[in-house]
């Protein structure tokens, strides 16, 4: 299977070296007290008796139990080779999911085949050629009519955090220059690259997405219908949250959409 080209194997030993503290450093869309629209797609869509899907970046594989009981066959794709040691542990027993320690730049391997195709917060690829490139080998993945759906992180919702933060000090009466640094401090600004949209934390470099650039990226990659909703994620995983539990919390992106 072939490997990724460019700075992308770094990005690949970067995801394995995270994968033992992955619950606790990356916040979790699939807790009940998150909103997820994807999840409620996926509950929805009927037992098929045929069909195939693939999880692309499935990481530890949370979402590959659900997929496996919906089709008769799971792709499970990820290139970081200590998330698929754990996916493959969740999944012992579960005879239709197969592994691939592969690059989602190169998906040969599917074209053709795929009815669904799932990334969830797999589309970060640091350089947005990478991206584009992905969108076009999903699309080849999907047989016609096939749908894809997936969470992107939210940089807007880095904003919205940081507006409500700003708020705040401003609000205990700190002044403008202390309000925005101790609003920085708290949204951990020194990770990210504001003009273009990326995080970069423990060697892992991810692009997060501007909502205008999800119909933008996707109908340019041969999507259609392309539809996005919020996904509301668990306040607890955001400091101060107790100062902030009237008001909506920060999001991620969900999507959906289809290939001709
Ligand atoms: C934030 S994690 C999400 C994992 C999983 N989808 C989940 O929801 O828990 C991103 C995953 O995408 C994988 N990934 C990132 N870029 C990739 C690429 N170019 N090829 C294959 N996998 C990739 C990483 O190794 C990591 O497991």
């Amino acid at each position: 299977m072939s490997k990724p080209a460019g700075w992308l194997p770094d990005q690949s030993a970067a995801w394995s070296a995270i994968a033992a503290d992955y619950e606790r450093e990356f916040v979790d869309p699939y807790r009940a007290d998150a909103v997820n629209p994807l999840l409620r797609e996926v509950h929805g869509l009927p037992n098929q008796s045929e069909g195939t899907a693939a999880d692309l970046g499935c990481g530890k594989g949370p979402l590959l139990p659900l997929l496996a009981a919906k089709f008769v066959t799971v792709h499970a794709v990820d290139f970081a080779e200590q998330m698929l040691h754990h996916a493959r542990q969740r999944c012992v027993g579960l005879n239709n999911v197969r592994f691939h320690d592969a690059s989602l730049t190169d998906l040969r391997f599917l074209h053709g085949q795929l009815d669904l195709a799932v990334a969830v917060n797999s589309l970060v690829m640091p350089d947005v050629r990478d991206i584009e490139a992905v969108l076009v080998q999903v699309r080849c993945c999907l047989r016609a009519g096939g749908r894809f759906l997936g969470i992107v992180p939210a940089m807007d919702g880095v904003h919205y955090w940081t507006m409500l933060l700003l708020d705040r000090a401003l609000r205990r009466g700190m002044p403008m220059e202390a309000a925005e640094k101790n609003a920085a401090h708290l949204a951990e600004h020194r990770y990210f690259d504001f003009a273009f949209s990326r995080f970069s934390f423990r060697g892992i470099v991810q692009h997060f997405w501007q909502p205008f650039e999800i119909p933008w990226r996707l109908e340019k990659a041969g999507f259609r219908d392309v539809r996005i909703e919020k996904v509301l994620l668990p306040w607890d995983h955001f400091r101060l949250r107790e100062d902030f539990t009237d008001q909506e919390p920060p999001w991620d992106w969900f999507f959906a959409c289809r290939a001709e």
